[in-house]
């Protein structure tokens, strides 16, 4: 157990309980009573005092965890990039992406406000794939925007050309270099009579961006996502990135990736899985936060059932028992029984999590009154 109380040490010990108690006292325990609640980690060095030589079951291998990274990373295969869109509201991120998936997100959106995070991948004309992630502009959102920047490897910060630096502009920025991703500026909107493309990059430089203009290292692309204007540009400037960047992961072994979102759809519960290791497939088995999936089907961004999801690829997984959160890590367990103890060892770590909260609530509320 994680959690033990005295009296229940005491009779572990073979001591008297009122004596323990006392000689807790000695050992330098304050306020110490029968009903007292210790941590597995205290009551093993109390009971070293006792001559124990004690070992702590924190039920390590009941739960699920990434695999160490590769020994020799260089011998693993490339893997598409993961690219998130992000920027002020209106500033044009999902038009951008529209006019590389060219499909009519934008047009269809409820409001124009872009309500997931999309996923989808693309296949650029010289035959390499890219992953891109939309990111919602509303403020609300700011959670899942930190989430993005987690899961990426390169930022594409889309500033429009007429409405230069704006606050979500300056918090994108912050996201990017506190999750220590590349950024790629696309000045959007250059089609537009008040676009002013100096006034953008003399605003970024203000704000901390090292554009290569200014002898940074940020490549920063001039683009319209009405026209498609400079659109080949910024896809070669992404490639060009990615390549220098290395990106590799290994498509084989259990797989490991992240909600990006999760809902409930007529066909059942859905949540698109971004896959950052290993291959995802129908059968497998996976956990995500406290909820576990046997794989039903995958489905691509256009709906299509897949056969499987290698790595740097986002598909729709059907199969829930209940619906993950997004943000939450995936990791693929290789049996069922071990998916399912990992799912009662994190509900049973999530509830003495709570138990020991309360408890330190109780013992600063007694405090107070004393
Ligand atoms: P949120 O998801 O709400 O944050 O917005 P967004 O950044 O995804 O912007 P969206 O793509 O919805 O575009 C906002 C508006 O700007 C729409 O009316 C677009 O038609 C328009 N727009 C986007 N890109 C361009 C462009 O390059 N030129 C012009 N003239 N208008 C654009
Ligand atoms: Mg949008």
């Amino acid at each position: 157990p994680e959690f033990i109380s005295v009296a229940n040490l005491a009779t572990a010990l073979g001591v008297k309980l009122e004596l323990f108690i006392s000689q807790l006292g000695e050992l330098g325990f304050e306020e110490i009573a029968k009903d007292s609640i210790m941590t597995g980690e205290t009551a093993a060095l109390v009971a070293q005092e006792y001559g124990f030589e004690p070992t702590v079951d924190a039920g390590e291998d009941e739960d699920l965890r990434p695999r160490p990274p590769p020994e020799d990373p260089s011998s693993v295969p490339l893997r598409p990039p993961v690219v998130t869109i992000m920027g002020h509201v209106d500033h044009g991120k999902t038009t951008l992406l529209d006019f590389l998936r060219k499909s009519s997100i934008a047009a269809g959106e409820h409001g124009g406000i872009t309500q997931h995070i999309g996923a989808f991948s693309v296949q650029m004309s010289s035959g390499k794939q890219i992953t891109f992630l939309d990111t919602p502009g509303h403020a609300a959102f700011l959670s899942m925007r930190q989430r993005g920047a987690n899961v990426t490897d390169i930022v594409i910060l889309v500033v429009a050309a007429d409405d230069s630096v704006k606050p979500q502009t300056i918090e994108a920025i912050k996201h990017a270099r506190s999750a220590k991703v590349p950024m790629i500026v696309a000045i959007n909107k250059i089609d537009k009579d008040q676009a002013n493309v100096e006034r953008v990059k003399s605003d970024l430089a203000a704000n901390g961006v090292e554009i290569e203009d200014y002898g940074g290292d940020v490549q920063v692309v001039c683009v319209s996502g009405k026209t498609g204007q400079g659109m080949d540009d910024l896809e070669d400037n992404i490639l060009l990135l990615s390549e220098m960047l290395d990106i590799r992961a290994e498509p084989d072994g259990m797989a490991e990736g992240w909600v990006l979102e999760s809902s409930i759809k007529p066909i059942g519960r859905v949540a698109t899985v971004l896959v950052k290791r290993g291959t995802l497939r129908p059968g497998d088995f996976i956990v995500a936060g406290r909820v576990f999936a046997k794989v039903r089907s995958l489905r691509n961004e256009a709906g299509v059932e897949v056969e499987e999801a290698p790595p740097g690829t986002a598909v729709e997984i059907l199969g829930w028992k209940e619906p993950p959160e997004a943000g939450d890590m995936v990791l693929q367990a290789p049996t069922e029984d071990k998916a399912k103890s990992a799912v009662h060892y994190r509900i049973e770590q999530k509830e003495r999590e709570e138990a020991m909260e309360q408890i330190t609530e109780m013992e600063r509320l007694k405090r107070e009154r004393e």
